[in-house]
């Protein structure tokens, strides 16, 4: 049996985040640049996209730049963006036909005008598209999305808006770029990095870890509905005991 036949469309996670890792390794194997690795990543996130999209996830959460990628060499950074703003061209259409909304979470701010440009009209164009919510983290780190949080709560306390004892876990999680998604059930890493990287760190707090050897470029439909069959196979427990949750 395949492993999309495995898959319990009744237990299914809303939200899947995944650090898409291992371009640069998957291109020097085969004896190339670091950037012929980021133009096949591409491909396993059309893949992976329309695979989410056919079992009815709601929510796919990318990690395509990190704040702390800015650090890297200024051509591969530069690389990086033009893909970037080639994909979203190309891929449009696509995302249309596949009823695709398109989202962006992290510092779009910084990223090259034509990049954020080319985003905001992506955004525009998908936004009454009522199937998978695809959000690309760009320039993000976690860290500062909630150090953003907790600075924009202590101006309105600040302002009389709001009293402190007022904030509590929802109210913060409003204040998150990811206010109106479901936190990750499942975090998928590939490359076999046993990290996170600055990625969500407060949205993954219950998430179910799901780590693969696999580069990115390799990591495919298959792979994807592998990690989906391994998550329905866990018990989540919630801090109760396992006879409570049966
Ligand atoms: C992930 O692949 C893509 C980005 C971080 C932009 P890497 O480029 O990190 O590839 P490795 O980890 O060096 O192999
Ligand atoms: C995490 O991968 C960021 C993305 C996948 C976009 P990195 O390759 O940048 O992470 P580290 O450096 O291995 O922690
Ligand atoms: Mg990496």
């Amino acid at each position: 049996m395949s492993y999309k036949e495995q898959i319990d469309t009744l237990k299914l996670p809303q939200h899947v985040a995944i650090i898409m890792d291992g371009n640069g390794r998957w291109a020097k194997g085969k004896g190339k640049l670091r950037v012929f690795g980021h133009h096949n990543g591409v491909i396993s996130v059309r893949d992976v996209v329309e695979a989410a999209g056919e079992i009815g996830v709601k929510y796919l959460t990318l990690y395509t730049f990190s704040s702390e990628n800015w650090n890297r060499p200024k051509f591969e950074v530069t690389a990086i963006m033009e893909l970037l703003i080639g994909t979203i061209n190309k891929e449009i259409a696509k995302l249309m036909e596949n009823n695709v909304r398109l989202n962006t979470i992290g510092d779009i701010n910084m990223l090259p005008t034509k990049a954020a440009r080319e985003l905001t009209e992506a955004i525009r164009k998908t936004s009454s598209n009522t199937g998978l919510t695809l959000t690309l983290a760009l320039s993000y780190s976690s860290r500062r999305e909630i150090v953003a949080a907790a600075r924009q709560l202590a101006e309105k306390v600040q302002q009389g808006l709001l009293k402190a004892e007022d904030i509590d876990e929802q109210l913060f999680a409003d204040n998150l770029y990811t206010a109106d998604m479901p936190d990750p059930e499942l975090l998928i890493r590939t490359s076999g990095e046993y990290r996170i990287s600055n990625y969500m760190l407060w949205q993954i707090a219950y998430a179910e870890l799901y780590f693969t050897s696999k580069l990115w470029p390799d990591f495919r439909r298959e792979d994807f509905f592998e990690a989906i069959v391994d998550y329905q196979k866990r018990e989540r427990r919630f801090g109760k005991t396992s006879e409570q949750v049966n």
